[in-house]
């Protein structure tokens, strides 16, 4: 039995008790909301694994209550981590540091390094705090599936499954955090999330972008990185390139000539000029911050539609955009480029 309850003082209390106790909480982070169970509890987190359906070879993210909690699942923190982590803890920052050898390896998938952040959320902080535990936390959706922003997102995935999902509202962010290897020189992003790359570049220098573009068929260097990820159920085509916006019309009409439903999931002015083009428009703003913070909610919303296929535009790497794109990647099952 699974319960959907407000993240009152008195329920993040129980919440606490739940993890305590072995049991899987679903609470909200300022990314997207999180399936928690206590960090150093094998089986307690061989169920995260079982409900998510997500294959044991990823690894997930350790959330602490601050910066003192490192020592209890890392065996070293250089000056260069210390560093960002003050800077940007709370936030949505993930470091990969060194593991200590009591973390159960189930954790880290077998490696000898550990993925932590303090997450920027009172709840999260609350329930951290609460429990007394580092909580492991991969994002509270079924595997390959979209990520959830909001409690409901969580209940449709995971209901029955769970022991308690605490409402929090909408989150924040919308995207989820930024992995940084700071193991290597420069250190290098291996999935881009809600700390820009810009941000991180003026508090330490270069930090490089690892490529791992799932649609140019490179490699991976973040473990379970794969494929097909952040996904809805319909077919989603990613455009790109100069004139993406003609091509994307395009494929609109003629999809429709077929009797298809066709959904479209664009910021702000490239969804008006679609308005009169009969596909089913989620409009994600104008902004990055906002667009980022409604990019998942808009992907199950289409899905809920019941569209065949979902179109979209390619972003820059700019800010927010290199997170944003590289989910919009992800997501698709297609790409198209239009350049002349
Ligand atoms: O914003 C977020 O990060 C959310 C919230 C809930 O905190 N969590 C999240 O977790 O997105 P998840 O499990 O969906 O993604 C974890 C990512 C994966 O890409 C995984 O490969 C990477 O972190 N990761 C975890 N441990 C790692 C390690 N030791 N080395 C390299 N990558 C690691
Ligand atoms: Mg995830």
């Amino acid at each position: 039995m699974t319960e959907l309850i407000p993240a009152t003082p008195e329920n993040i209390a129980r919440a606490a008790r739940v993890i305590q106790n072995g049991g899987l909480v679903a609470f909200p982070t300022e990314t997207v909301y999180g399936l928690g169970a206590d960090a150093m509890n094998a089986e307690a987190v061989a169920r995260i694994f079982f409900v998510k359906g997500r294959p044991p070879t990823d690894p997930l993210i350790v959330h602490l209550s601050g910066l003192e909690q490192v020592s209890h699942v890392a065996t070293s923190m250089s000056p260069l981590a210390r560093k960002l982590a003050e800077s940007f803890w709370p936030g949505p920052l993930t470091l990969i540091l060194p593991k200590r050898s009591d973390v159960p390896s189930l954790v880290t998938s077998g490696l000898n390094t550990v993925a932590v952040r303090v997450p920027n959320h009172p709840v999260a902080l609350s329930l951290l705090h609460t429990a007394g535990c580092p909580i492991a936390a991969p994002s509270a959706n079924r595997f390959g599936h979209t990520s959830p922003t909001t409690a409901q997102h969580v209940w449709q995935d995971l209901q029955g499954n769970v022991d308690l999902i605490l409402d929090g509202g909408e989150t924040i962010v919308g995207v989820e955090s930024t992995v940084l290897d700071v193991s290597t020189d420069p250190p290098r992003i291996l999935r881009p999330g809600g700390i820009t790359r810009e941000a991180l570049q003026e508090v330490i220098g270069t930090v490089i972008v690892s490529q791992q573009n799932p649609i140019a068929g490179e490699s991976f260097s973040s473990p379970g990185l794969l494929e097909k990820h952040y996904a809805p159920r319909a077919e989603m085509i990613l455009f790109k390139g100069k004139n993406a916006r003609t091509a994307l019309l395009a494929e609109v009409a003629a999809m429709r000539a077929k009797g298809k439903k066709v959904g479209a999931l664009l910021e702000d002015k490239d969804a008006e000029a679609l308005a009169e083009s009969g596909a089913t428009i989620y409009r994600l703003g104008s902004d990055l911050a906002t667009i980022a913070h409604r990019l998942y909610a808009g992907m199950r919303w289409l899905d809920e539609q019941g569209v065949d296929l979902i179109v979209c535009k390619d972003f820059d790497e700019t800010g927010l955009g290199l997170a944003i794109r590289d989910r919009l990647r992800r997501a698709a099952t297609r790409v198209i480029e239009r350049n002349g």
